[in-house]
């Protein structure tokens, strides 16, 4: 089947893992649902993606569905009343998170890995090319710089080649992701540019021959499902997202690329209490109280 070259106007953003590393918190509430500052982490996501051009947005949604549907839905009493009020600021806020984009929610019926959460989007995507938002892995790009996705898109339009986002990580870390093999070449921008040849699911230190990460921002375009289907459970029972990549490395070629936001790895304890903090320091509200609080706490340590 040809894949004809196009622009990208679609992104899934899995959201149906149990998030057990922050239970007991993700008994009820989905880890995307997780406030960072105000904003539940999904809507950081959903942001990245309105910022890079993408029009419609599949959520793969389990276990709290309904919070993530009622969250892009419309809130007519709490509307009624914020407009009966005058919070005419709140208001907006809840309006423009509405009309973001077209928000499509799905179920993964079973949490049977990250490859079958993405094969569940493909009645909706069909054959067109789209974007992969981790849920739980936050991305900020300066104002003047594109977003990670804007920038695997434009790969994409231009190369006509599946594109995903790498950055390099110390060998201590390479368990915690999926490692790209490949050959490399320096991008006009100062990046890197890797033909991928090789994808492996978490390896440990010195299983893999380079240190280059998948943190969780893809552009694929449909093959990729086909692929998706013949893929048997692997690593602790699950269809990797992997696995499904070294097919389309092989068969039509991949791309891999360093990005310029910054990263927060918002679905682990950490990552969530660092990205709380860095993006509370930079709110126009919050930034000055809690530096000073910071400063304080800094003697005392
Ligand atoms: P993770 O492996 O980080 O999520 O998947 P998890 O399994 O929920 O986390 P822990 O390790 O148990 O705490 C990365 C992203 O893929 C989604 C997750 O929701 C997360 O956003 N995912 C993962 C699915 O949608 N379905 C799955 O079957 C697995």
């Amino acid at each position: 089947m040809v894949f004809p070259m196009s622009k990208v106007r679609k992104a899934v953003i899995p959201a149906a893992g149990l998030g057990t590393r922050f239970l007991p918190a993700t008994k009820t509430v989905p880890k995307e649902m997780l406030p960072i500052i105000d904003r539940p982490i999904l809507m950081y996501i959903v942001e990245e993606a309105v910022r890079a051009g993408i029009e419609d947005i599949v959520l793969v949604a389990g276990r709290g569905k309904h919070a993530i549907e009622d969250f892009f839905d419309v809130s007519y009493e709490l509307e009624d009343k914020l407009a009966r009020d005058g919070k005419d600021a709140w208001l907006e806020s809840l309006r423009k998170i509405r009309d973001a984009a077209n928000i499509i929610s799905i179920r993964q019926m079973r949490p049977l890995g990250l490859g079958h959460a993405i094969g569940c989007a493909k009645p909706i995507i069909g054959n067109e090319p789209f974007a992969v938002l981790l849920g739980d892995e936050i991305m900020i790009a300066d104002k003047d710089k594109p977003t990670v996705t804007g920038q695997l898109a434009r790969s994409f339009e231009q190369s006509g080649m599946s594109t995903v986002a790498v950055m390099e990580v110390p060998a201590s870390e390479t368990h915690k992701y999926g490692i790209v093999e490949g050959e490399t070449t320096a991008m006009p921008d100062g990046g890197t540019r890797i033909r991928v040849g090789n994808v492996i699911e978490k390896p440990t230190a010195g299983q893999s021959s380079s240190r280059w990460a998948l943190p969780g921002r893809y552009v694929f375009d449909a093959s990729i499902f086909g692929h998706i289907a013949s893929t048997k459970p692997g690593k602790n029972g699950e269809i990797q997202l992997t696995d499904a990549m070294v097919a389309v490395a092989k068969e039509k070629g991949l791309l891999a690329q360093t990005f310029t936001s910054r990263r927060f790895d918002a679905g682990d304890k950490l990552g969530y209490l660092q990205a709380n903090i860095e993006l509370a320091l930079e709110h126009p509200e919050l930034g000055t109280a809690l530096r000073q609080y910071l400063q304080t706490l800094g003697k005392t340590l």
